[in-house]
């Protein structure tokens, strides 16, 4: 609180420069202080020093008034004043007294908090204040901040939940309820906002509801603590382990790693490589790790294709600060120069000693041959590879030839065999820990002429992907893929090069990657 003797300096010094004392510096702003259980004496004081300051402030309540104050007031209190007064009172501002000191002591207007507001009026505004939002994330802008994330976390577990129980149409709704939540400019306090919101289900609202009301919902709870989500969900966080394996494993008794490892369940490549680097691969990629990949990958693709271009996708494209891995999509601007590009890449990687696990699938797409897109599918047909990099912690930071010979040579030397069982969890493992971890990098090699709709479709989010598609399905009468756009009334292939005009050719305005996080 600034002393009173000093407000006093303050308002005649305001009097010397000129304006007369009174004078309103605040135009618009017309403040009426309630003398209800605030009395007259400090009502008296507050007004006049309200004036001093600039303020215009009322002695008589009129319908010009734009904030009333009051004093330990409810919001119903204030409002059946107020109704005892005018008919029809326009929209004001119902505050409680802690807005006026507080711009009296700023000498302006503060800007009204929440905690500003009388109880009353909360609810009005919650009532009033409905969100406008368009059906498909891909007509949204959604980046990553979130306003409501309780809400968000409780609707993506149920949605991770039958996707584990490989229930597709339920795990949509609920990303879809998700994301429309995500994209809201504030968080949502009352079940009235909700009003006419799209892809907000019956089931979704129970949950959010239970949320508001409760702090949580007993359905998340439930499911959060259940032996079969937890045990499905530590089971499919191994690399190269989906819903059905762990599924079967889980009816085989299997719900840890533990029990996993001396089960004597043959593991293919992957899983077996995802469970040797099991502490690691669960650990968030940081933008720091990513830079590192992204450099590798450039000497791995420069050194077999000069004039090749990489770029960062997935996540990190998005904006995300950490991601479950690296995407990397990889072109050449001569059409055809890319083709047999991976097989180098992955072999001048693997010679290097970069890499812990690699898979190539081979590209099958032909236009000619398979016609438009599938829209049914998020699969595409490009050549990739799913990898495990080895990461030299020390990687980032050394650039430039000599010392990077040491860290390959270091490399080469220590490489693969190393088992999870050695990492400690958490903590800093830097130190008395190897001096690696790995890492999980998906490299796309794409020719030119899909480019666009290759960087589309793998900077995601997934879900944004999937909204693309359906829009342009159901409102476009046109497939999207990763590799082209087909309109299906003209029968013919919209060529594009850029994303801008894949959005432009689907009639959306253009969403740029920070706001694709759906
Ligand atoms: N993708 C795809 N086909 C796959 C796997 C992924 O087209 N078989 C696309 C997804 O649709 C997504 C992008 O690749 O647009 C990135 O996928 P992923 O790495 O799984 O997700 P991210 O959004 O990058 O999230 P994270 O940061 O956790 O990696
Ligand atoms: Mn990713
Ligand atoms: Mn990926």
């Amino acid at each position: 609180m600034v002393p009173l003797k000093r407000r006093k300096v303050l308002s005649s010094h305001t009097g010397n420069t000129g304006n007369t004392g009174n004078e309103c510096k605040f135009p618009g702003l017309v403040l009426f202080l309630l003398e209800r259980k605030m009395g007259t004496s400090r009502r008296v004081f507050l007004s006049e020093l309200g004036k001093k300051k600039g303020f215009r402030v009322e002695d008589e309540f009129s319908e010009s008034v734009t904030h009333v104050i009051s004093e330990n007031n409810s919001g119903d209190e204030v409002i059946a004043w107020l109704d005892s007064q005018v008919k029809g009172r326009g929209l004001v501002h119902l505050l409680d007294v802690s807005w006026y000191t507080e711009s009296m002591r700023a000498g302006l207007p503060v800007d009204i908090q929440h905690r500003h507001k009388l109880q009353q009026q909360q609810t009005e505004e919650a009532e009033t204040e409905t969100f406008s939002v368009p059906s498909y994330a891909c007509q949204r802008r959604t980046t990553l901040e979130n306003h409501n994330s309780v809400l968000t976390d409780a609707l993506s577990l149920l949605a991770e939940n039958a996707e584990l129980s490989e229930e597709e149409g339920r795990s949509v709704a609920f990303r879809r309820a998700a994301a429309v939540l995500k994209c809201l400019p504030a968080a949502v306090t009352d079940m009235t906002q909700l009003r006419g919101l799209p892809c907000l289900g019956d089931h979704s609202l129970r949950v959010i509801k239970d949320v508001l009301e409760n702090g949580a919902s007993s359905e998340v709870e439930a499911t959060k603590n259940s032996e079969r989500f937890k045990a499905l969900k530590v089971l499919t966080s191994i690399f190269g382990v989906g819903a059905k394996t762990a599924d079967r494993w889980f009816r085989d008794g299997i719900q840890t790693l533990t029990q996993l490892r001396g089960s004597g369940h043959t593991l293919n490549r992957a899983q077996q490589a995802g469970l040797d680097h099991y502490d690691d691969i669960i650990q968030p990629v940081s933008r720091a790790e990513a830079e590192a990949v992204r450099e590798i990958v450039e000497r791995a693709v420069l050194s077999v294709l000069p004039g090749a271009q990489i770029s960062l996708t997935g996540g990190f494209r998005r904006g995300k600060p950490t991601g479950h891995d690296v995407d990397f999509l990889i072109t050449h601007p001569e059409e055809g120069r890319e083709e047999g590009l991976m097989s180098k890449v992955v072999c001048w990687l693997e010679t290097q000693g970069f890499l812990l696990y690699q898979k190539t699938t081979r590209n099958s797409y032909l236009e000619a041959k398979d016609g438009p897109a599938r829209p049914a599918s998020n699969m595409d047909r490009f050549e990739r590879c799913l990898t495990i990099f080895r990461l030299s912690k020390e990687e980032e930071k050394k650039k430039g030839g000599a010392e990077l010979t040491e860290t390959l040579t270091e490399n080469l030397q220590t490489a693969p065999l190393c088992s999870s069982s050695r990492v400690q969890q958490g903590g800093d493992r830097e130190e008395g820990g190897k001096p690696w971890r790995a890492v999980r990098v998906d490299l796309v090699v794409s020719p030119i002429s899909q480019f666009g709709f290759a960087l589309l479709g793998w900077t995601g989010s997934k879900l944004f992907e999937r909204e693309l598609r359906r829009w342009a399905g159901h409102e476009k009468s046109m497939s999207l893929s990763s590799h082209a756009l087909y309109d299906n009334k003209q029968s013919r292939y919209l060529r594009a090069t850029t994303e801008e005009e894949i959005f432009a050719h689907l009639g959306l305005e253009y969403v740029p990657p920070s706001e694709r996080n759906a």
